[in-house]
């Protein structure tokens, strides 16, 4: 820990190049700006249809997870305040290895992420322009794997089964654009520029500095939360709480019409929405006080974002029936075009830019910098560290992020990075929650961030214990179901179908939590862990059986291919190679 501080930090003014301007302030604004986005705008309305008014215990469950999160990037934050965040947190608790492979893993998160949140902005921008009568062709302002894939499907369907379809708004514009497009060989020229323009603006934003992003950014973030309230003060206005214990199909009327597992099977939108507050990390080298203001900044940015989601939730389930989310990419508005509020919805869509606009900003800035990070260490090449000498800013990697977030906008669609992003972003927050658990207790340093130490010797084997008792009573098939052979996990959320991996298995990422639970309550009677890093690992894990199969695989590839890289660059490369020869 010793050498990466002395390398990354400074207690004066950025050996590291970087400049040292960002207040308390600043970084709860930075992390508001990352958290409310694409999550509560776009994917907030497909987590209503599957969950029903039961989608707030999600948004609960995914907040205190995110809190015990947050507890551990803010502990790391403290004792290594340089600008990797997680990346760097695993570099000094696990080494160089599984720094690697969550330095790759956090690939997701920041660029790939983003990829979901450019689309989403598209979609919002586009519908803005609609609403003043401005018009982009179809083919312009959409991704080519969406309009091919609606084609096939379009193709595979009776004619009835046709009509229905393009009477579905979005149907039409897609298959407008892979009609209506022009060709170039055999190449139907199908992409979505508007994405395509704001991760280039956003990319010559990072890249001229710090300062000019912090100051576009805040005054987003006013923008934004003023705006949010409005949303939820004149959506309570129209709450009927009848809504809130809807009919569903069986003809009951459930709190959850589709059950916990309608519930869980929301996890990666509602996830989604909670990613950002521990991209405040990464500005470890540009803020003042960063030991004291990181961690403050962290947990503040998350406990407004929380209190707005639950109240959002509410809204959005009280003002209509669950049902009306089916297929809605902006359920925000969509409250009040069912309730007839012209102005509600024209400024609904114009907060969405505002709100992802800032998103799209604060990852933009976290990627170059982990990406420094890891070129500090050898692990990637030395050009990824280069400072630009006017504008003060990793100016390589932010290229890099540019392209890497832009040129999948090409040929990716929208529900293929959601998911992506989700599982990654909660396996790299396990990684850091174990990290918490595996470093040295430290004393106490006034004036920084003390994580507090619970004994979880007792408490946790007990809770797990409690757990297993109440879920084998209450629910008696539940254990015994987790080893069925059978299709749960297989269900693609995003579309709602069963995916290419139509095995039937049993539910191995439930079976591996109950396993890992059960290790983690006895290592903690031996070792007598802190409570707050061990209910993060568990949280976490907890949330990652929501996951599905094909998310998995593309995982786990992502991971193998990440894995290849790290044997024929990094581990030959790197400086603790270096030492070792
Ligand atoms: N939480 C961020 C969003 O919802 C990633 O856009």
């Amino acid at each position: 820990m010793e050498s990466i501080l002395k390398e990354g930090s400074d207690d004066g003014h950025g050996s590291s190049g970087l400049k040292r301007v960002l207040n308390v302030r600043d970084l709860t604004f930075f992390g508001i700006a990352a958290i409310i986005g694409a999550g509560s705008f776009s994917s907030l309305g497909d987590a209503c249809f599957k969950g029903g008014p039961g989608v707030v215990i999600l948004f609960v469950m995914c907040g205190i997870a995110c809190a015990f999160t947050a507890f551990c990037y803010s502990e790391f934050a403290s004792r290594i305040p340089v600008a990797g965040s997680a990346y760097t947190y695993a570099y000094a608790s696990f080494g160089e290895l599984f720094a690697w492979i969550i330095g790759w893993a956090l690939i997701m998160e920041y660029s790939i992420g983003n990829i979901y949140v450019a689309f989403s902005w598209s979609d919002y921008f586009t519908s803005f322009l609609h609403k003043i009568n401005v018009h982009i062709p179809d083919y312009l302002t959409t991704s080519y794997l969406e309009a091919k894939k609606t084609f096939l499907n379009y193709t595979s369907q009776t004619s009835a089964e046709q009509l229905e379809f393009v009477k579905n708004q979005a149907n039409a514009e897609l298959l407008n654009a892979w009609n209506n497009s022009p060709v170039v060989g055999s190449l139907k020229i199908i992409f979505d520029l508007p994405a395509l323009i704001i991760n280039l603006f956003i990319t010559t934003l990072v890249y001229i500095g710090i300062k000019e992003s912090r100051n576009f950014s805040n005054a987003m973030v006013v923008l934004k939360l003023a705006a949010v309230a409005l949303v939820i003060i004149v959506g309570a206005y129209y709450i009927d709480p009848a809504n809130w214990m809807p009919v569903n199909d069986a003809g009951t009327k459930s709190f959850m019409p589709n059950g916990f597992s309608g519930v869980m099977a929301a996890v990666s939108g509602v996830f989604f929405a909670y990613i950002g507050f521990d991209a405040v990390s990464v500005l470890a080298e540009e803020s003042k006080n960063p030991q004291r203001d990181l961690p403050r900044g962290m947990t503040y940015s998350l406990v407004i974002c929380t209190i707005v989601y639950i109240l959002l939730a509410l809204v959005l389930t009280g003002v209509v029936h669950y049902k009306q989310f089916e297929n809605v990419g902006d359920p925000l508005a969509k409250i009040f075009e069912v309730k007839n509020v012209g102005w509600m919805q024209m400024l609904v869509s114009v907060i969405a830019v505002v709100a992802m606009t800032s998103v799209l900003l604060v990852f933009q800035m976290g990627q170059p910098r982990i990406w420094m990070s890891m070129s500090r260490d050898g692990l990637l090449p030395h050009v990824f560290q280069k400072i630009h000498k006017k504008y003060n800013t990793p100016s390589f990697s932010t290229i890099i992020t540019g392209l890497v977030v832009g040129l999948p906008i090409l040929f990716t669609d929208k529900s293929f990075v959601l998911d992506f992003t989700s599982i990654a972003t909660l396996f790299a927050f396990v990684l850091v929650c174990g990290g918490v658990l595996l470093i040295p207790r430290k004393e106490k340093v006034p004036g920084r961030f003390n994580m507090p130490y619970i004994n979880a010797q007792f408490i946790f084997p007990l809770l797990i214990l409690a757990a297993i008792v109440i879920l084998a009573l209450a629910s008696p098939g539940y254990f015994t179901g987790m080893f069925d052979f059978d299709y749960s996990g297989n269900a693609d959320y995003t579309t709602n179908k069963v995916s290419f991996m139509d095995l039937a298995t049993p539910n191995i990422s439930l079976i591996v939590f109950w396993l890992s639970a059960i290790v983690l309550a006895i290592l903690s009677l031996v070792k007598k862990y802190s409570l707050i890093p061990l209910m993060g690992v568990t949280t976490c894990l907890y949330l990652l059986t929501g996951m599905t199969k094909s998310n998995w695989a593309w995982f786990l590839g992502w991971l193998g291919l990440g894995l290849i890289i790290y044997i024929f660059y990094g581990y030959r490369k790197s400086r603790l190679a270096g030492a070792g020869a």
